[in-house]
């Protein structure tokens, strides 16, 4: 049984990935299956956090004594996220979130013509919701988390990351056509705004998700006496 050094405190996790729909069938997605965050979720709920956990389209099944708020699209997990972050103590972003969604919206399906070229997809930027949750923070020391998959240079653009988004910690892994998505495992290297960098082994994602606990329980500020 886990030490329940989260007791008391409220954490916000998002996980798996948005769908940014072009027409009632179809969307523009990415390959997270989001059980990091659903890790992160069971060990800080084991920990004893109430957490919150933002899913968007992991199809899992909610863990037991977690609040889940499901969400489709990257608007709808900004929503969500500010929400519950308006009392937390710490905010995990471990969704992947679309960096842009398509300008507009067909409310019926998109049909091929023969004979005809495809229309081009316009697309637009979406909010960058860690940077504004690290820039606005609800509460004063609320730790605030991301998640970096790179496939190159893994390190010099996650500590670039890290430094643009204005977060303290960045959980920054390397990916590729076989390496962690929809796997068991990872392997990560958390970047620390303060300079800290620890490895994690290939392991476990629970093991990874409480190397993550461990850092940001070491920065939580003391909780108030009364
Ligand atoms: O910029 P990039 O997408 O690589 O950053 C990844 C981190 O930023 C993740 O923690 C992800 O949840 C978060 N993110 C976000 N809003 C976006 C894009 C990414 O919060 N629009």
């Amino acid at each position: 049984v886990p030490e329940p050094d989260l007791a008391g405190r409220h954490v916000v996790i998002s996980a798996g990935g948005t769908r940014e729909p072009l027409d009632p069938v179809r969307y523009l997605g990415n390959r997270s299956s989001g059980k990091q965050g659903y890790a992160l979720a069971r060990t800080a709920a084991a920990r004893g956090a109430r957490v919150t956990l933002v899913e968007a389209s992991t199809g899992m099944t909610d863990p037991a004594g977690v609040d889940v708020v499901h969400v489709g699209t990257a608007v709808q997990l900004r929503e969500a996220v500010l929400k519950a972050a308006a009392d937390a103590d710490a905010v995990v972003m471990a969704a992947a979130v679309a960096d842009f969604r398509p300008l507009s919206y067909a409310s019926g399906k998109i049909k091929k013509k023969d004979g005809e070229e495809p229309a081009p997809v316009a697309l637009v930027r979406n909010p960058d919701i860690l940077a504004e949750v690290a820039a606005d923070r609800a509460r004063p020391g609320q730790v605030v988390v991301g998640f970096a998959a790179e496939t190159d240079d893994v390190l010099a653009n996650g500590r670039d990351k890290l430094r643009r988004k204005g977060c303290d910690l960045l959980v920054v892994n390397e990916v590729g056509e076989r390496k962690t998505f929809g796997a068991e495992e990872n392997e990560a290297v958390v970047l620390a705004a303060d300079g800290g960098e620890t490895p994690v082994p290939y392991g476990p994602k629970e093991a990874l998700a409480d190397t993550v606990w461990d850092l940001v329980a070491h920065r939580l500020p003391a909780p108030p006496r009364d």
